[in-house]
């Protein structure tokens, strides 16, 4: 792989965490998603023809591989997926990230797309890419490591805000759910915290409040935060809404806080009637259903609750970073 003069972004070709990026660079990745949106209509392109993209999801995932590979797909390249590979690949008898990647990589990638339980699993997979006997470096995408990050959901999100504000400069963000555990939620702070004029306002009861680590973070970049467990306070005066489920599968064996914390909030008619008639209502997906949903059905046909929007965006933002990392004509933009 040839890098181009000036690196795309911090980090290029992979994509690990949201802190690679600064608007400067986000702005490209948006244009080059504004430009795929464009290839779709057109009918598609061969811009990835002759590639192969492997995505390895040792957890579950509706949107973050299917995107990843109808992004491949629309772009004239192949997709090979291991969808359950924390059962069904060499793992379960014992196998570290590290040999998995060595051995993917002889097979000749164009890029790997990997969604892991542990935290920093991509990073170490993207060390092994970057090795030069993979005949690398070969692009690794963070599709969600653990409680970590998930940067591309992250990207997808603010080029979601994008689209709808035109810019994130100055919004105030209301961030709510299980912010201990929800890397969506992370990820997209530490976008934000690089654009000027930007609040947060986190919400969530304090079980699940935000870590010291990203709230340093905040505080480094200047970025008035709040915390609360109000959602009504909160929404006031918002121009973001990002709503996120309370993660029952990352409780473990501490069932009993989550039970204390799954009904913190739901985002009802009224919640909504405090929020502007601007702000967007952003939730990534999947959402708890029925009653005690957090982003009941009810509020969908809302016109401010924008979550399938920001699915479809996913696609043009993974066609985009597939276009800056793998395309043969990549070198020309
Ligand atoms: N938003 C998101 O990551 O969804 P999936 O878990 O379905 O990929």
């Amino acid at each position: 792989m040839v890098a181009p003069a000036t690196l795309l972004w911090a980090g290029w070709p992979h994509v690990l965490r949201a802190q690679q990026f600064d608007p400067q660079s986000l702005d490209r990745v948006f244009q080059e998603a504004r430009l795929a949106e464009e290839i779709i209509n057109a009918g598609g392109s061969n811009l990835l023809k002759g590639k192969i993209v492997l995505t390895l999801f040792y957890e579950p995932s509706t949107r973050t591989r299917l995107s990843f590979e109808f992004a491949t797909y629309h772009l004239g390249g192949r997709v090979l997926s291991s969808e359950a590979a924390r059962e069904f690949s060499s793992a379960a008898k014992g196998e570290s990230i590290e040999d998995t990647i060595r051995v993917v990589c002889r097979y000749r990638p164009a890029a790997i797309v990997i969604r892991h339980y542990q935290e920093g699993a991509a990073e170490r997979a993207a060390s092994v890419a970057a090795d030069p006997r993979t005949r690398g470096p070969i692009p690794v995408f963070n599709a969600g490591d653990g409680p970590g990050q998930h940067p591309t959901q992250a990207l997808l999100d603010a080029y979601t805000v994008w689209r709808h504000r035109g810019t994130l400069e100055g919004a105030t963000v209301a961030v709510a759910g299980d912010l201990l555990y929800g890397r969506t939620a992370r990820s997209l702070c530490y976008l934000l915290a690089k654009y000027p004029g930007v609040s947060v306002r986190m919400v969530a009861p304090h079980e699940v409040q935000m870590k010291e680590d990203l709230l340093a973070y905040l505080r480094r970049h200047r970025v008035p935060v709040t915390q609360t467990g109000d959602l009504a306070a909160a929404v006031r005066g918002a121009d973001v809404l990002y709503v996120t489920r309370i993660q029952k599968e990352r409780f473990g064996a501490d069932q009993e806080t989550y039970e204390r914390v799954r009904d913190a909030f739901s985002v009802t008619p009224q919640i909504l009637a405090g929020l502007p008639s601007h702000a967007i209502v952003m939730h990534p997906l999947p959402r708890v259903e029925g009653p005690r949903s957090e982003l009941p059905t009810a509020v969908d046909a809302d016109p401010r609750v924008v979550i399938f929007d920001q699915t479809e965006a996913g696609m043009y933002i993974r066609m985009a970073l597939l276009r800056l990392t793998c395309a043969t004509d990549r070198h020309r933009h």
